[in-house]
């Protein structure tokens, strides 16, 4: 072997590779010792989203760091939907975010308004609705490789309800518990075949192809682990072999009584930045303030 094939060979191993379990192991260990236990762990309060100060900026990247993911709360006056909108806009460059996911339902500016809706593009799709949302990553859906995946998002509430409780899961602690149970889940669930998206007619009679994938895929620039998923059980393909079904199995099991899962009601002014974790949302009523608002972005990249 020539000295730079050698070298490649090696650049390969990391925590995420099954044949390196020393650097799993000590990758593990100081995972789950800095794991946020509290939900209180992961705010951060901030003044202006749009103009992040040091301190600020330090400590999203701090939470990002522990758990791929940061809550944030806004100080200070609430502000009219216009201004809330173009600071949302312009907290994901301060982070290193700006390829942003070119998703059907975007606006020209990239965010997308999650709201009820009774007419329009986004009818007929479950987040644009009252009804609970189960376990996911974003963009699980559209998954072109690991340099075009839906690797981070922002989520910022403008208006509560009544429910819509999120259940938050760094996926990197979903892949500890996967691994811990059977290395075989991660050979099974990496496997380029392993989830299938069927083919969509959109309302507007487009068509989305079929996109097939794995679960978890390693992004080659930044070595970081990503994942696509759904716990939805329609419009979903699992690759047809024994092991791919026992993984699934064993993170449906994962997910249902994970102890290091945390769960927030998003408030006005709140907002989750985070390399897509899994997430869920309960239903939700109407509250006192109007329906429910929350605009979400999505990028290409991670917050590092
Ligand atoms: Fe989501």
């Amino acid at each position: 072997m020539t000295g730079a094939s050698l070298q490649k060979v090696e650049s390969n191993r990391g925590p995420f590779d099954l044949g390196d379990d020393l650097s799993y192991r000590a990758w593990r260990e100081r995972k789950l010792a800095a794991y946020p236990r509290s939900i209180h762990e992961l705010v951060v309060e901030i003044a202006d989203p749009a103009a992040l100060t040091p301190t600020e900026h330090a400590a999203i990247r701090e939470r990002c760091a522990r758990a791929n993911m940061a809550i944030y709360v806004l100080t200070g006056a609430p502000r009219d939907e216009r201004a809330q909108r173009a600071a949302v806009l312009a907290l994901g460059p301060q982070l290193g975010l700006t390829a942003v996911e070119d998703h059907r339902s975007r606006d020209n500016d990239g965010l997308v308004a999650i709201e009820v809706v009774e007419t329009g593009g986004r009818l007929g799709y479950i987040p644009y609705t009252s009804r609970p949302i189960a376990w996911h990553t974003d963009g699980y859906y559209n998954f072109h490789g690991p340099e075009r995946a839906v690797q981070a998002m922002l989520l910022h509430c403008v208006r509560d309800a009544d429910g819509g409780d999120n259940r938050l899961l760094d996926h990197e602690i979903a892949y500890i518990r996967l691994r811990d149970d059977d290395p075989g889940h991660i050979a099974a669930l990496m496997h380029p075949e392993a989830m299938s998206i069927p083919e969509n007619v959109e309302p507007d009679g487009k068509v989305r192809p079929v996109n097939v994938g794995p679960v978890f895929y390693i992004d080659p620039r930044a070595g970081a682990l990503g994942m696509r998923y759904t716990a939805r059980t329609r419009s979903i393909a699992w690759r047809d072999d024994a092991a791919t079904q026992r993984a699934v199995a064993a993170l449906t099991r994962i997910l249902a009584d994970e102890p290091l899962t945390l769960s927030t009601r998003m408030r006005p002014g709140m907002g989750l930045v985070c390399n897509n974790v899994l997430h869920d949302r309960t239903g939700f009523a109407d509250g006192a303030s109007g329906g429910r608002l929350v605009y979400r972005i999505r990028y290409h990249g991670i917050i590092a």
